[in-house]
């Protein structure tokens, strides 16, 4: 099969909202609909044009389809914060998140970053699964003390999440 990575184009934003989008049913079960609306707001095209220049974005083309969503962004501490990672459920198991994500932190040490970050829902176990397979672990308070993870969080880390980090 033929598979590229790369940056989008603005005329695909479309496409990428609906591989973005095409979880919402998966992740629904876990909540109430009122919990679901305010923490996974429905991503938009004007959201993507709003985050340009922000995040960096990439996408998998699969034979000409955009079949995966990727975003991050470089924190003031030099770790590379993981927005998102996402694959059309058609289109998983298959290796493509694993090769999305293995490119990104290649882009990572070009660009000297110290490590990776991400957040993710501890019930989205085919999520916790992913990272733990590719070598990611569990960050505890006492790692966000020490560098490379000190002054990666905002706020303090909430209880229905991991935040997963691999050093470089
Ligand atoms: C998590 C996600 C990105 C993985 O994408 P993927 O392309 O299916 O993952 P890969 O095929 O590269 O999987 C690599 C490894 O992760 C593990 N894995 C992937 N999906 C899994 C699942 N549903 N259940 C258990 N393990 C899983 C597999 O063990 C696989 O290893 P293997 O090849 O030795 O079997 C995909 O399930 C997804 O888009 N989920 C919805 C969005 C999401 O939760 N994103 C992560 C939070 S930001």
């Amino acid at each position: 099969m033929d598979t590229l990575i790369r940056m989008p184009k603005e005329k695909e934003y479309e496409e990428i909202v609906a591989v973005i989008n095409s979880q919402i049913e998966r992740e629904k079960k876990f909540f109430t609909e009122d919990e679901y609306e305010e923490n996974f707001p429905k991503i938009t095209i004007e959201d993507l044009k709003r985050e340009r220049g922000k995040r960096y974005h990439l996408v998998v083309e699969e034979n000409g389809k955009i079949v995966a969503h990727a975003s991050y962004y470089i924190k003031m501490n030099n770790i590379l914060w993981l927005s998102q990672i996402v694959v059309l459920p058609k289109y998983q198991n298959k290796g493509i998140a694993r090769k999305l994500l293995i490119h990104i932190e290649k882009e990572a040490r070009s660009k000297k970053i110290k490590a990776l970050a991400l957040e993710t829902q501890k019930v989205f176990d085919w999520a916790v699964n992913f990272y733990k397979k590719q070598n990611y672990i569990v960050l505890s308070s006492e790692d966000f003390k020490k560098e490379p993870f000190a002054g990666t969080l905002d706020n303090n880390p909430v209880e229905s999440t991991y935040i997963f980090g691999k050093i470089l």
